[in-house]
């Protein structure tokens, strides 16, 4: 049904291990002649095989007279999806079965057939039959960009490594020819930060951002005062300072990274509590974030079991609208009655893209008597801190207990030396 077709392309070619290194471009098109399917790519291979009961490893690379076999399809609706079938030498082939999810493509499969009888790949092998071994999503990109990876992909698998460099390749094309936008893979992002060592700060550095350059990571935000009121008074009472670090994919095809202050005086917030769960909702400009507390009746203690995020990213987000929820968290926990106090920064991770950090928190839930902070239960992170001068501490007391022993033992000798005399 599908029809296609391959293109080569003539390239700086370099000799390696004497074979010839190239990128190769492939195409395949639709009963219509549609172009759905781009790649343009290198290939290396490396194989181990016997050869009289001897490990053996064969080296080649995908050649450019690599052909697109008929299997090659574009998919058909939700019945069958695009694929690139590419044949070399004798009945070797290179299989990259296509899948949409959502706004975004992948290869969901890799799959390489091997024909262990072909002498001209691999010398003496005595086994002769043809191998199968494939590899599960490895590369993905958002639909409507193209994928571009110039770092070398090495994708294990049984007795096979193969190795991918200088990729771009696009599928579920609509308009025949590569699109302008890109998604670009993680390898060549860290590539391009190493080259500009400027920001010796960790935080914000670890993800690229294209425009600004990546800028130090903000100051740690006000701590602002919040409480909510139940049937029964205050119900909440928390005083924290709040940041949002949201990752996001760019329209650029790149990450961008938001990190943003609640600034508390322009932060409202409101709430309400039931006897068993607790919301705090904190609005700050375009951004809310809803902390939802609940009891366990059987410790008798509250703790932090749900986070929702919502905000409008900046301008350059591929998707203005964010919006991330956790429900099953358990963090800020306490005993009903008692305050929960954090003075280090705590990184609450509600989704993978989405942190909420909290500094210098102090909270407390469901009872609250006279409207103040009940006995403080410290953080671990606080205690792990507090640990190193009690520990210094213990060493210098100790310390002092040897030398006034020591002193103590060495008067009573001399006493009883004079006694002797
Ligand atoms: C596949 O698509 C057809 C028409 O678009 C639809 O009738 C059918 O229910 C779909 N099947 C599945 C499994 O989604
Ligand atoms: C495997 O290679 C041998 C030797 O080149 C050839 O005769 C045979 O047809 C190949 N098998 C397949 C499935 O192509
Ligand atoms: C294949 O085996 C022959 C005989 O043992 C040997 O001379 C030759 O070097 C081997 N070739 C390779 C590529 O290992
Ligand atoms: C990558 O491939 C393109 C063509 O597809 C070629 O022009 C370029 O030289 C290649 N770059 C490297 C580093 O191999
Ligand atoms: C198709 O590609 C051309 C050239 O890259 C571009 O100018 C045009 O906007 C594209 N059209 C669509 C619908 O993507
Ligand atoms: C923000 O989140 C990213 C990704 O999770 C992380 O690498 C970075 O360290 C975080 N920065 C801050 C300041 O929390
Ligand atoms: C490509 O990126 C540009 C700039 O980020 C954006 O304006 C444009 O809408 C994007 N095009 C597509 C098809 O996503
Ligand atoms: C905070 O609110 C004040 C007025 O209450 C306003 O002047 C200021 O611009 C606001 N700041 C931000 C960052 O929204
Ligand atoms: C309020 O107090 C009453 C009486 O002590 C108690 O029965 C009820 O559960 C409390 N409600 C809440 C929401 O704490
Ligand atoms: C309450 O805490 C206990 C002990 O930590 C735990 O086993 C139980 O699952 C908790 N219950 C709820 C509802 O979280
Ligand atoms: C938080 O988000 C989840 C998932 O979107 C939703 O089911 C839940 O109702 C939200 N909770 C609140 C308090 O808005
Ligand atoms: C709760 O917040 C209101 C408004 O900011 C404030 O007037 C009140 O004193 C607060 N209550 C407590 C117990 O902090």
């Amino acid at each position: 049904m599908a029809r296609a077709q391959g293109a080569r392309r003539l390239l700086a070619a370099a000799a390696l291990l004497g074979f010839l290194q190239a990128s190769s471009s492939f195409e395949v098109k639709d009963s219509s002649g549609k172009v759905c399917i781009i790649a343009d790519l290198t290939v290396d291979f490396s194989v181990e095989y016997k050869s009289r009961g001897q490990k053996e490893f064969a080296h080649f690379f995908l050649p450019q007279n690599a052909t697109v076999e008929p299997q090659s399809s574009c998919g058909s609706g939700n019945t069958s999806h695009p694929i690139l079938v590419l044949g070399f030498g004798a009945g070797h082939s290179l299989s990259l079965n296509f899948s949409e999810l959502a706004d975004k493509y992948q290869v969901e499969e890799l799959v390489f057939h091997y024909n262990l009888s072909d002498a001209t790949l691999f010398h003496n092998s005595t086994a002769g039959e043809v191998k199968r071994v494939s590899h599960k999503t490895i590369i993905q990109a958002y639909v409507g960009t193209k994928y571009r990876c110039i770092s070398s992909k090495h994708v294990n698998m049984k007795n096979v490594n193969i190795t991918f460099s200088n990729v771009t390749l696009e599928a579920y094309l609509t308009n025949g020819t590569f699109s302008m936008n890109k998604t670009e893979c993680a390898e060549d992002m860290v590539s391009t930060t190493a080259v500009a060592p400027t920001t010796p700060k960790q935080t914000t550095s670890q993800v690229p951002t294209t425009s600004p350059a990546p800028t130090a990571s903000p100051p740690n935000p006000a701590v602002g005062k919040y409480n909510v009121t139940g049937p029964n008074g205050t119900c909440v009472l928390a005083y924290m300072g709040l940041q949002l670090n949201i990752t996001y994919p760019k329209k650029d095809g790149k990450m961008g990274l938001d990190l943003l202050n609640f600034i508390p005086h322009n932060t409202t917030f409101s709430g309400r509590c039931d006897n068993t769960s607790a919301f705090l909702n904190l609005t700050f400009e375009k951004t809310r974030v809803i902390f939802h507390f609940a009891l366990n009746a059987s410790t008798e203690k509250f703790f932090l079991q749900g986070l929702n995020v919502s905000t409008t990213l900046p301008s350059e987000a591929k998707v203005p609208k964010f919006e991330a929820s956790n429900n099953s968290m358990s963090d800020l926990r306490a005993t009903v009655g008692n305050s929960y106090k954090c003075s280090a920064e705590e990184n609450l991770q509600v989704t993978k893209d989405a942190l909420v950090n909290v500094f210098d928190v102090q909270i407390q839930v469901f009872k609250i008597d006279g409207d103040k902070f009940g006995a403080v239960e410290e953080c671990q992170l606080d205690e792990n801190n507090m640990l190193i001068p009690i520990i210094v501490g213990a060493a210098l007391a100790g310390l002092v207990l040897i030398v006034l022993i020591a002193y103590l033992i060495g008067r009573k000798r001399s006493h009883a030396g004079y006694q002797t005399i």
